[in-house]
């Protein structure tokens, strides 16, 4: 990964840079990234605040020869990647709260995004956005997230090298998309649990349809997450906010 490398200082999003790249034939592993992003793009439509200088926004091209339908997984694997970047790093011990949010000491320090262009005949592209706070200021933080964000150097007491950190994850990345297309999903599976936060809890799931209350009891081959509310019925939830009951 990280053979081709589009750097800019100033951009929209990475997102857009790298699906327009992709339509444009980009190989496998192109990445993108950026200083800032004056309108970095979240999950669920919201917006991802990328100060210049403080972050990685990047978005990576993948084109794995898989089902649609395991598409999420590739989110979870990314994940996987993001935790043992920071570990090998950072004095920090990231943990990952389901689907794919990397906190440290419960606040959250990196987001994942992740994007799909398919056709009929099966995934043109994955665009994996991934935005790490490193040397974020609690003061670069807007009001409304200065509870629940936070940055590595907020967390470590010192600033990072981005450049190392990005080099690292690169290799993770590479080493565990190469696990996952040899092996499969299930060791993935059992990398991401041992990261998670939110496996064995009570917790809240705050879905578009509302909300449900239960144990988080894992998840699925497809990355999905199981729950179970208290008549003992198990829930498949696909997309959601989680926070702990
Ligand atoms: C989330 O909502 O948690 C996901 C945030 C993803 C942010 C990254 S930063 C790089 C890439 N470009 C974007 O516009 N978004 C993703």
């Amino acid at each position: 990964f990280g053979k081709e490398v589009v750097y800019e200082e100033t951009v929209s999003s990475t997102q857009q840079i790298a699906h327009r790249l992709a339509n444009e034939g980009a190989s496998e592993g192109t990445i993108v990234v950026a200083e800032e992003q004056v309108s970095g793009k979240g999950r669920l439509s919201r917006s991802w605040h990328s100060p210049k200088f403080t972050g990685i926004w990047m978005s990576i091209i993948l084109r794995p020869i898989i089902p649609i339908d395991k598409a999420p997984q590739l989110t979870l694997l990314a994940a996987v990647a993001v935790v043992q970047a920071i570990e090998e790093v950072t004095d920090t011990l990231p943990q990952i709260k389901w689907p794919n949010d990397i906190l440290i000491n419960g606040k959250k320090v990196t987001g994942i995004l992740t994007e799909m262009q398919a056709e009929s005949d099966g995934i043109h592209s994955v665009i994996i956005g991934i935005g790490i706070n490193v040397n974020t200021k609690q003061d670069d933080f807007p009001d409304d997230l200065k509870e629940k964000a936070t940055s590595i150097q907020i967390e470590q007491g010192k600033s990072i090298s981005r450049a190392k950190l990005i080099q690292v994850l690169l290799l993770r990345l590479e080493k565990i998309y190469d696990l996952y297309l040899e092996k499969g999903f299930s060791p993935i599976k059992q990398l991401w649990e041992g990261y998670a936060v939110t496996i064995g809890r009570d917790i809240i799931a705050t879905t578009l349809t509302g909300t449900i209350t239960g144990r988080a009891l894992g998840i699925t081959e497809e990355g999905v997450l199981l729950l179970e509310d208290n008549k003992g019925e198990v829930h498949k939830i696909y997309s959601a906010d989680i926070s702990l009951a």
